[in-house]
């Protein structure tokens, strides 16, 4: 008899829910793609039908359900961290404690009843509850009952395990950095076969994941999304400035201590998150720092673009030296990286080249998202004890497509809802070449094709395609289709045969979660003054000969594509390379600015309605913006779509 076990992270951002059997993931997904609501914290009940209907479990059938962290522990490290800053932390216990009362500490019986409520089986009668002890490492329930065993596990024990049990290691180092779990915020451990051994961990409120999202609020984008941004913006800033180094400065010798091991610890003077419902003590900062706070949504300055290559520098600091620690004390070749933070792939691309370790790889679901999948692997290697399968080189992520797909059917029937005018192709070559050519004049599509990925980032099943040769595509991405901020860099999709020839890269990043250098060759040399010009300048010069891909400091992230994880995205970009001699694609996800990335062929249809791309490919059918019938709505959608 297999051991089929779902997987749910919850009730903090990012739901998913996630099923496997016998160690083979099955299906993975996040809430938001099904409810259109990005980041969507809300039971994930779309996502758990979504994960039993593929695998064609029931409820019952189901030897677990885990959930990715421990609600009582983070209700006791809320509770000790309002005690010890009281009286100052009242006002945001006030608001806290009735979420956490009412969703967190009834959560056992929250979950049995939004499980029965999926329909997929009768929950309430066949749950039993094992619950676990209170401390972090010892993670999963010892007892024994018949019928489906609701389990907690450890935060980053679901993190670590994401990282581990699908990666091409037999054994390797695991290293996983985020905000906060319940004390942990950052740990280290060992993986070896189907054991997980917690050798450190950091605990809260000293966070290197809270110490970013701070800067991230600061400069005016938002947290546990506006990250990505900050990052985007770093190589903005001026890198042998004054004020890069006095930013530097200030934050190493005022706001953090980086310890030789690269714990870090957060002077709580400048912080607020522990006790108020900001994350920065704006005055002490303003003070300190010289600048005011940015407003969202405002002019970006140059102080703006330096303060965040500060900060990207210090975190870059934090993250070699944990890496080095966890070398030292596993003594591994491999490293796993999991965790909010191992989706700063400027970090991890020097990281990766740094050489501390000869081999890593990502969980391309880093953030807490990928703590469902964790979960269910811990439940099924640790608590039940299932054997790893012999490691075969490759990781057990199927490219990380794996979420709904749909039939040629499904997208006929989507067509005649809006009247769309599609051509049917039945050859996948003619498909491919035909598309190919349409980019290669300089069109920008939409590419929807199979099981929509797991993870933040698209690669290649939920994909906006353009031509990375085209000086004018990055403006043309960001204003008229994404509707995002300028300054956005894009990645590319590079065939693996091909990445040499642009890149200079050593190790396959089929997620993206890698970021690699443009070589030398293909550069245009900078103009003098070229680091005092503005932020508009700087964007708009073109810097190599695949100008849309190649961001500030020549270090786009990258995805690799390749023939055996996607036969059709790989063919796509091998006819545009036949046709251009360019071997790579701009690569952006299927989505507009706030939204999340399409799931069905209607969410495709209508983005594709709503912005200035000109051509969509669903399966098999090409639509032409030009034929289509006028799009209307009766409200404006953008309104759907708060800022993100
Ligand atoms: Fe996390």
């Amino acid at each position: 008899m297999s051991i089929k076990i779902l997987g749910i992270s919850a009730f903090y951002h990012d739901s998913a829910a996630a099923v496997i059997e016998d160690g083979e993931i099955i299906a993975a997904a996040q809430e938001e793609r099904f409810t259109r609501k990005k980041h969507d914290p809300g039971f994930p009940s779309n996502a758990v039908k979504f994960c039993l209907r593929q695998s064609g479990f029931s409820l019952n059938e189901l030897d677990a359900v885990i959930f990715y962290d421990k609600p009582l522990l983070k209700f006791e490290r809320l509770m000790e961290t309002y005690y010890a800053f009281a009286p100052g932390g009242f006002r945001s216990f006030v608001s806290a404690v009735p979420v956490w009362i009412r969703e967190k500490l009834f959560l056992k019986k929250l979950i049995r009843e939004e499980l029965a409520k999926t329909g997929t089986g009768d929950a309430s009668a066949s749950l039993n509850n094992s619950f676990t002890g209170p401390r972090p490492f010892e993670a999963l329930a010892k007892e024994d009952a018949s019928g489906i065993k609701l389990l907690f596990t450890s935060h980053h024990l679901s993190h670590a395990a994401s990282a581990f049990f699908p990666s091409p290691f037999e054994e390797a180092a695991i290293l996983t950095i985020d905000g906060a779990g319940e004390w942990a915020t950052a740990s280290i451990s060992h993986g070896k076969g189907n054991s997980l051994r917690m050798l450190k961990e950091m605990k809260f409120p000293h966070s290197a994941g809270l110490l970013y999202s701070a800067f991230t609020y600061y400069l005016g984008f938002k947290v546990n999304s506006g990250e990505y941004k900050l990052m985007g913006l770093s190589p903005y800033g001026d890198p042998g400035s004054d004020r890069v180094k006095k930013y530097g400065e200030l934050i190493r010798g005022e706001m953090i201590n980086i310890k030789a091991d690269g714990s870090v610890y957060l002077n709580q003077e400048y912080f607020k998150y522990a006790t108020g419902l900001t994350m920065t003590d704006n005055k002490k900062w303003e003070n300190l720092l010289g600048l005011p706070p940015r407003a969202p949504e405002t002019e970006l300055r140059q102080e703006h673009c330096d303060l965040a290559l500060a900060i990207q520098r210090v975190t870059e600091e934090i993250v070699l030296k944990m890496a080095a620690t966890a070398k030292k004390i596993t003594g591994s070749d491999n490293l796993c990286l999991a965790g909010g933070v191992a989706l700063n792939c400027v970090a991890n691309g020097k990281l990766l080249r740094s050489g501390i370790f000869k081999d890593m790889w990502l969980q391309p679901a880093a953030g807490d998202a990928g703590g469902a999948l964790g979960g269910a692997l811990a439940a099924y290697h640790i608590y039940f004890g299932g054997a790893r399968k012999p490691v075969s080189g490759a990781d057990k992520m199927r490219g990380a497509c794996l979420g709904p797909e749909f039939s040629d059917l499904d997208i006929r029937l989507a067509a005649r809802k809006h009247k769309a005018v599609s051509r049917h192709f039945t050859d996948l070559n003619e498909l491919c070449e035909t598309t190919a050519d349409l980019l290669a004049k300089g069109s920008v599509v939409g590419w929807f094709q199979g099981r929509m990925e797991w993870g933040p980032r698209a690669l290649g099943n939920r994909t906006i395609l353009g031509d990375a040769r085209d000086r004018d595509m990055q403006k043309r991405l960001n204003l008229k289709i994404k509707f995002r901020e300028g300054f956005r860099p894009f990645a590319p999709s590079v065939l693996w045969e091909s990445a040499k020839e642009y890149f200079n890269i050593t190790a396959p990043s089929p997620y993206m979660l890698l970021t690699a250098d443009v070589l030398e060759k293909r550069r245009n040399p900078l103009p003098p003054g070229y680091h005092k010009a503005g932020v508009r300048e700087k964007l708009y010069f073109i810097r190599s000969d695949i100008p849309s891909v190649t961001h500030l400091d020549y270090s786009p992230r990258l995805q690799t594509v390749h023939k055996d994880t996607n036969p059709r995205y790989w063919t796509l970009i091998e006819k545009f390379r036949q046709k251009t001699g360019c071997g790579l694609l701009v690569n952006t996800s299927f989505n507009v600015r706030g939204e999340p990335i399409v799931c069905t062929p209607s969410d495709a249809y209508a983005c594709f309605m709503r912005t200035e791309m000109d051509f969509l490919v669903l399966g098999d059918r090409l639509f032409d913006k030009k034929i289509q019938p006028p799009w209307r709505e009766t409200k404006d959608w953008k309104e759907d779509y708060g800022l993100d």
